[in-house]
């Protein structure tokens, strides 16, 4: 099968990112979301995108509008899922919204559709089970910011068949991204190695090892880390990060994923890093 219809869920910072890099290597998309404020927040950011990249003089003035041109904006997950070869869902790391999504698409989308979700730790074979077309269901995990990241994680659930990952390896190359091949498995790969680095960074800094600014120079001059562990706390959502230490902790039910006791804080705080104002950093809107 040859992709050529996408619909993406959700219009938020992977949405719209998601949505950004299908429209502007050739596919027809459409952008999907509870309402029109969100959608209009969704494409005021992809223009903003774009219109980086013709500064920098990587993206034609002609390729933006065609880019634009590309994507379509609703609010019918029904009516998109009807049309559509693949659907990728980038809403909230809820379960319960998540499940309630791939069956209203599951019941829609085409026999031929595939279903992906871009869950940063939710297990794909839970949510493959869902539906009716387990082996058309795979996990196509994004990183922020979209356009300028090169991987996607892509996550094979138990029923997922060798077609369907054929089919999401293709299409993710004509992204101009890197796939690689990942079984179901609490965290995936890039979780289960990012976040605990990122657990261990907060232990230092309540531990008082460090300061902040050192514990995040460390990693960034010594390791070569475009950012610290804690402003990448913060880039990601503290919410996010302790979502997915809960993740590793219940799934692989060893003691060395426990989150940090000053992240839980934070969290039930509010201080839930760049997009709240304030995490281990402060920053202005
Ligand atoms: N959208 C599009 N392009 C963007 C962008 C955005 N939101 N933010 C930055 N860019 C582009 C810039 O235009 C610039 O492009 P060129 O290289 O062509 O000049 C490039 O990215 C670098 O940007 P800046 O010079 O403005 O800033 P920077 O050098 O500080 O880089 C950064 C910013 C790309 C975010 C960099 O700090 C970085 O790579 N940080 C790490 C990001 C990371 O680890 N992401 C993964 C998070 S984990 C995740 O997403 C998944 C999960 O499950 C939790």
């Amino acid at each position: 099968m040859n992709i050529k219809i996408v619909t993406v869920i959700g219009s938020g910072t992977m949405g719209n990112g998601i949505a950004h890099v299908f429209a502007q290597n050739g596919f027809s998309v459409n952008l999907v979301d509870v309402s029109k404020e969100f959608l209009d927040r969704g494409v005021k950011n992809i223009r903003a995108n774009l219109d980086r990249q013709t500064k920098k003089g990587t993206l034609t003035e002609e390729a933006r509008g065609a880019t634009l041109a590309r994507i379509e904006l609703s609010t019918d997950l029904a009516v998109c899922a009807k049309k559509s070869d693949i659907i990728v869902e980038a809403v909230n790391e809820n379960t319960v919204l998540k499940r309630e999504i791939f069956q209203t698409i599951d019941a829609n989308a085409p026999p031929h559709a595939i279903l992906a979700s871009n869950t940063s730790s939710i297990s794909i074979t839970e949510i493959a089970a869902t539906t009716k077309r387990p082996a058309n269901v795979i996990g196509m995990h994004f990183f922020n910011p979209v356009p300028v990241m090169k991987l996607v994680e892509l996550i094979r659930g138990i029923a997922t068949s060798d077609e369907t990952f054929a089919i999401v390896r293709d299409a993710a190359i004509a992204l101009e991204k890197t796939p690689v091949e990942v079984r179901d498995s609490p965290g995936f790969i890039s979780n289960r190695i990012l976040m605990p680095m990122i657990n261990e960074a907060i232990f230092c800094l309540a531990e008082g090892i460090a300061s902040r600014d050192d514990i995040d120079t460390v990693m960034k001059l010594g390791m070569a880390h475009p950012m610290g562990p804690l402003a990448l706390a913060d880039f990601i959502g503290l919410d996010v990060c302790l979502s997915i230490m809960n993740v590793l902790h219940d799934g692989l039910g060893d003691d060395k994923y426990r989150p940090a006791p000053l992240l839980k804080k934070m969290v039930a705080a509010g201080y839930l890093g760049k997009k709240a104002g304030k995490g281990f950093y402060e920053y202005q809107s």
